[in-house]
């Protein structure tokens, strides 16, 4: 995606030195444009742990690139085996919900597992972290053409008037290698010339709806709007939703959604109100073993700072501002979880499915077998 003109990633190897990866710090967006260096197995872990870059494919291509510089490190004074180990349940514990993270550490173990020296496991890592940013990149990019056939056929129902969808959170490209999980639609309609316009959660407590979607959006030139968290049930009673996009941290084969907190209330609202509620997700995130979204998906919880200060920007300082009574405790769920009753579709990078697991497995039949469908 473009930054002022400039096509950027989410990550990529340091130029001259691919040893060493690169990311956009988010936790100062908007406002500055910071570029981190990460060389080391402990840099990732706090760099995914305290959220400089965070959305599931992101955390999990950062994680792919993270097991590949616990392979440089294992070459250097420790068991190889031991410290790929360790690394991997190092990257894993930084955060629970998103199942990207567990998917890529996996996979790169099982890569490197195949390398017969320490040499061929680095090229083996090298080689998959690589594949894992692409395949993400490339997987967002096919859900973007399979969902700009639903925003297409609004726009013709609506006589070409703009196309408003509602987002929450940011399942953006900033939450991918690139195009996004929810945007990707967004960004080939808007591309095609079809007139669409943005309703943009602010997502509190951590604001990524208001810090990095209303920004991506506007970078690339989409018309959006921010709005408060609770506004989305007003729009769509007066008709100014045609149709809801999200994203997932995990989805599980029968079609339960994790997504960022409050997502299920604007689920349930669009079900009231004949809205179409759609979640977008490479395949990455779904998590093959669950069935029941509500009592198996790990769900979490950050610290009650978040809920109880509003961070923001003055006079080119970030400041962090106290908003509740400083005696009040705050509990700060990350996430929620809604049911596959509510969701109207997946849209996937092999296209769209109903949110049940006859459907997830029309499209992903060879996943039939890998857990009892009682
Ligand atoms: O806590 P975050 O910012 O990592 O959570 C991200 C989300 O929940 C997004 O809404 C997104 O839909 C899932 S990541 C593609």
């Amino acid at each position: 995606m473009n930054i002022q003109g400039q096509h950027y990633r989410t990550l990529w190897l340091k130029p001259g030195n691919d040893r060493v990866v690169q990311i956009i710090d988010q936790r100062f967006l908007p406002h500055r444009f910071v570029i981190e260096d990460l060389a080391t197995v402990d840099q990732v872990a706090v760099a995914i742990q305290e959220m400089h870059i965070r959305g599931a494919g992101l955390i999990g291509a950062t994680a792919g690139f993270g097991m590949y510089i616990a392979a440089l490190e294992a070459c250097h004074g420790h068991s190889f085996e031991g410290h790929l180990q360790s690394a991997a349940q190092q990257l894993k514990a930084t955060r629970p919900t998103a199942v990207n993270l567990a998917w890529a550490v996996d996979r790169q173990l099982a890569a490197i597992a195949k390398g017969a020296s320490p040499e061929e496991k680095v090229t083996i890592a090298f080689a998959t972290a690589q594949e894992i940013a692409e395949e993400d990149a490339a997987y967002c990019r096919r859900i973007g053409e399979h969902g700009l056939a639903l925003i297409e056929a609004i726009s013709r129902a609506k006589g070409g008037a703009p196309v408003h969808v509602l987002t929450h959170c940011n399942a953006g490209w900033l939450a991918f290698v690139d195009y996004g999980s929810a945007t990707a639609p967004i960004y080939a309609a808007h591309d095609q010339g079809i007139a669409v316009h943005v309703w943009v959660d602010e997502t509190r407590p951590r604001s990524q709806g208001a810090k990095l979607t209303a920004w991506e959006l506007g970078q690339h030139g989409v018309p959006h709007t921010l709005i408060a968290d609770n506004t989305g049930g007003h729009l769509m009673q007066h008709g100014m939703v045609d149709l809801v996009i999200v994203g997932t941290d995990r989805t599980t084969r029968t079609g339960d959604v994790a997504n960022k907190i409050g997502t299920y209330l604007k689920a349930l609202a669009a079900k009231d109100n004949n809205v179409p509620f759609y979640v977008a997700l490479p395949s990455s995130s779904f998590d093959w073993e669950m069935r029941d979204g509500v009592a198996e998906i790990p769900i979490e919880e950050r610290g009650s700072e978040e809920v109880k200060y509003a961070e923001g920007w003055l006079d080119g300082a970030q400041v962090e501002v106290l908003v509740a009574p400083e005696s009040s405790p705050a509990a700060n769920y990350g996430f929620d979880i809604t049911p596959n009753r509510l969701v109207t579709g997946l849209i996937t990078e092999r296209g769209l499915c109903k949110a049940n697991e006859e459907g997830i497995l029309a499209l992903f039949p060879e996943k039939s077998d890998t857990a009892s469908s009682s």
